[in-house]
């Protein structure tokens, strides 16, 4: 089974980004590896430092995983700034970094009615900018996400089938 690393866009505990994650995750268990990142211990970007151990166990993640999935909202029509700060660190050296030809899959989420949108286009263009593999698929978005959350997880039976359709052919790309 592929490893794939969750790098999810929000950090607070009741995140709805978290709870979708999670129940994606539980839901294609038996399909790949899943693991979560935890951006909440990085620094903030800063070239000077060189041996920060969170930044070093991030970018190993990173680099080891066979894909990555981001489940992130939307911040201000963007990627959240503790996200893009993640991916800026795993993104040196330029062109040839962990995120060089790194399979990535994106998923949205939102407490609104468009299901950040916005910001899943955003991410796709910074992947690109990395030469990631973005994998091309429908867009999966969760809409209203924060009333769907019970026990932790996302509670959308529909937009969780439909994510489910989208990702498997991300994952079966990976074997
Ligand atoms: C700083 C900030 C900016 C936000 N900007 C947007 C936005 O542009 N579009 C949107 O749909 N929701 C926006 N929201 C609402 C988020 O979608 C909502 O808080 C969501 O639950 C955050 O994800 P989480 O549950 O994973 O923490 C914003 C929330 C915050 C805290």
């Amino acid at each position: 089974m592929p490893d794939i690393l969750i790098i999810p866009g929000s950090l607070r505990q009741m995140s709805s980004s978290r709870a979708t994650a999670r129940a994606l995750s539980q839901r294609l268990e038996a399909q790949a590896n899943w693991s979560i990142a935890d951006i909440g211990t990085l620094p903030h970007y800063n070239a000077d430092v060189t041996d920060n151990p969170a930044v070093a166990a991030f970018v190993d993640q990173v680099g080891a995983a066979d894909g990555i999935v981001f489940v992130s909202p939307e911040y201000n029509y963007s990627v959240p700034g503790v996200l893009k700060n993640a991916i800026d660190w795993a993104s040196r050296p330029a062109f040839a970094s962990v995120f060089r030809d790194k399979p990535c899959f994106v998923v949205s989420v939102s407490g609104g009615a468009l299901g950040g949108v916005r910001a899943q286009a955003h991410l796709k263009y910074i992947l690109n900018g990395m030469l990631a593999r973005v994998f091309a698929a429908k867009e999966v978005v969760v809409p209203n996400a924060n009333a769907k959350v019970a026990d932790g997880l996302l509670n959308d039976p529909d937009v969780l089938a439909f994510a489910e359709a989208e990702i498997m052919p991300f994952i079966d790309s990976l074997a």
